[in-house]
């Protein structure tokens, strides 16, 4: 993996991130987004590689980060195949999950992979050729750095500096969570604030890599008029759940009714706050919630296919193209 250092060949962790970089995927994102705006724009984005091709494999359930990242492939022109039932593959023979996946990597330029094992994400970055590109699309309860890439962007629209940023929720096996943590960690003058129950709260491995000022608290009433951002997660049951009786234990100290934003308590967001949600919600936000203002995680989920393809698009050297194709941003 040492060979692989850069964000230019395969992007699995927020480490990888600096400043410059995240900057410039933000501008970049700002660029694709201008050009897709009209038909020339996205044509242009669509001739940008057509000769590539991008292999998902997505073995967690997942449907929107899938179709977000399918639809960005189909932006700049990357023909997909998908694999997310391993029972029609050889695995089932007792090939291993590694070997099988360097196999189906042979068709493509590009592997973005979602996966429940932690881990698995760099065996792969290990195991493949080192001219195949990888993305990661969620790793277990660990990371999931381009929903931060998103977050981040989102965050950027608005405003960054100088703001309260609240996560709220199942803060130990949220993985957006602890991306995007570490993403804003380069902003100097932002303050973290980790807000859920004690056993729900953010693990030590990603606080010990913290430099900006943050705060853990059980207080969701307290902060919520102070946050300028309130960023919103559902409980990750599918971690530590194998049954109804396991549900019922393990979620007896989350109190559903607290950490969750409605009409009840919607007066006491600041005026010029923002409300994200990485989705899909459960109870998290009331649906009443989506009328207000305030409320962008729709915008948030669009802003998800725009910075992957700005992300993909940097990957394979086609950022320059982008730059320099302002002849088609609308006037
Ligand atoms: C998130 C994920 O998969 O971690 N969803 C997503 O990618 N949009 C959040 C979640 O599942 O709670």
């Amino acid at each position: 993996m040492e060979k692989r250092m850069s964000v230019q060949n395969y992007c699995i962790n927020a480490q990888q991130f600096d400043l410059n970089t995240l900057n410039k995927i933000c501008e970049l994102t700002d660029k694709i987004r201008k050009l897709s705006e009209t038909e020339e724009g996205l044509t242009f984005l669509s001739s940008l590689l057509p000769n590539k091709r991008a292999m998902l494999y997505f073995k967690q359930p997942s449907t929107r980060t899938f179709l977000s990242f399918q639809n960005a492939c189909y932006i700049l022109g990357i023909k997909t195949s998908e694999i997310r039932d391993v029972t029609t593959s050889s695995e089932m023979k007792g090939e291993s999950e590694l070997d099988a996946v360097k196999t189906f990597s042979q068709y493509v330029d590009l592997v973005i992979m979602r996966h429940r094992r932690t881990d698995f994400i760099y065996e792969i970055a290990d195991h493949l050729d080192q001219n195949i590109k990888i993305i990661n699309g969620g790793s277990g309860n660990d990371q999931h750095p381009t929903q931060a890439l998103l977050d981040f962007y989102t965050i950027y629209k608005y405003g960054l500096h100088g703001k309260k940023i609240g996560f709220v929720g199942d803060l130990k096996n949220g993985r957006t969570v602890r991306s995007l943590a570490l993403l804003l960690n380069l902003i100097p003058d932002i303050e973290l604030y980790f807000i859920a129950p004690e056993s729900y709260q953010i693990k030590s491995d990603i606080t010990n890599k913290l430099k900006v000022n943050y705060h853990m608290t059980e207080d969701f009433d307290g902060q919520l008029s102070e946050l300028d951002v309130i960023y919103m997660t559902r409980l990750q049951s599918e971690y530590e759940v194998n049954n109804q009786s396991d549900l019922e234990f393990n979620h007896r100290d989350f109190d559903h009714t607290i950490y969750r934003i409605s009409g009840n308590n919607l007066s006491k967001v600041k005026e010029d706050a923002i409300i994200l949600h990485p989705l899909p919600r459960v109870t998290e936000i009331a649906p009443e919630v989506d009328k207000d203002k305030r409320a962008k995680y729709w915008e948030q989920v669009k802003n998800g296919m725009w910075t992957r393809v700005a992300l993909i698009s940097m990957m394979f050297n086609v950022d320059e193209k982008i730059n320099e194709g302002p002849q088609y941003i609308k006037k």
